[in-house]
């Protein structure tokens, strides 16, 4: 595992590093394979139907063996187990494939970070908004950016609150990019913007938050290494950079605890 600190050594470390999802693909195709390349040939030469239900039991037990085997998080190790069996399950129920479309494309347009990149939606409540007005109250002029803006909800009370900051957010999942817009669209101080947060060019910002997932925090500590200049600050909702101390913790007084990951540079 890279330190907090450390570039990927290779184009294949970066690869493995963004794309874990193609990893667990394999993994799971690779069980198929095992399964049916010994099963196809057994009830091929035994002139028989080859057993769906029972082969995709065995791919299931395949898949979470090599799961386990590559040390797979628990939940990943689940997902292989079940995969196969409910695919034959969904598979019997004979559903028009149109159907699995339309839901793909409906979960894609609010979910498309978690589909690209282990980030999913979910949003800063306003407890967390009104801390975050407080501890960015001795900044004047300040330049803050929400990297995965969601619809706003950080940006539309920070915009309120802050008139002489330029508040900007960036989103990519279509449909919370146009619910963000509409929401920040009569805000002259706030910069909605549609776009990749891997793009974004952190040096114009005296403040950047985000409430991503722990999968991205690696990559974003070294981007925000390169980027951001001395004397401005990073705050992780939720998420804190691993294996690294934060300069201060700030806990909101909400629900959930909401602890807010403050990081100088
Ligand atoms: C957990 S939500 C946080 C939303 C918002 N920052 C808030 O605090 O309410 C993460 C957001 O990041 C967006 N996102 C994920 N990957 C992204 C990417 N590569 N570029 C831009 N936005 C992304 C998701 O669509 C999602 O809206």
């Amino acid at each position: 595992m890279h330190s907090p600190n450390s570039e990927p050594e290779t184009d294949t470390d970066l690869q493995a590093q963004n794309r874990p999802h193609l990893r667990q693909l394999a993994l799971q195709c690779a069980a198929a394979f095992v399964v049916l390349s010994l099963a196809w040939p057994y009830f091929g030469i035994r002139n028989e139907a080859l057993p769906w239900p029972e082969t995709a039991l065995l791919i299931g037990g395949v898949a979470l063996l090599l799961a386990s085997l590559t040390h797979q998080p628990w939940w990943w190790r689940l997902i292989h187990t079940l995969f196969a069996p409910l695919a034959w399950g969904i598979a019997e129920l004979a559903i028009d494939p149109g159907w699995f479309l339309l839901a793909f494309i409906l979960v894609s347009l609010f979910y498309r970070g978690a589909v690209t990149g282990q980030i999913p939606l979910y949003l800063s409540n306003n407890a967390t908004a009104s801390v975050l007005a407080e501890l960015l109250s001795e900044r004047p002029g300040l330049r803050f950016i929400d990297l995965g803006a969601g619809i706003g909800s950080v940006l539309r009370p920070l915009a309120r609150a802050r008139p002489d900051a330029q508040l900007s957010g960036i989103e990519n999942a279509p449909a919370t990019w146009l619910i963000g817009y509409l929401r920040t669209a009569r805000l002259a101080n706030c910069n909605w913007r549609w776009g990749n947060i891997w793009r974004a060019n952190l040096a114009e910002y005296d403040v950047v938050y985000a409430f991503l997932s722990p999968a991205p925090m690696p990559k974003l500590w070294s981007k925000i290494q390169r980027e951001m200049s001395a004397g401005s600050l990073f705050i992780s909702n939720s998420f804190p950079i691993p294996e690294l101390d934060a300069s201060s913790v700030i806990t909101v007084d909400d629900g959930r605890q909401t602890r807010l990951y403050c990081y100088r540079r």
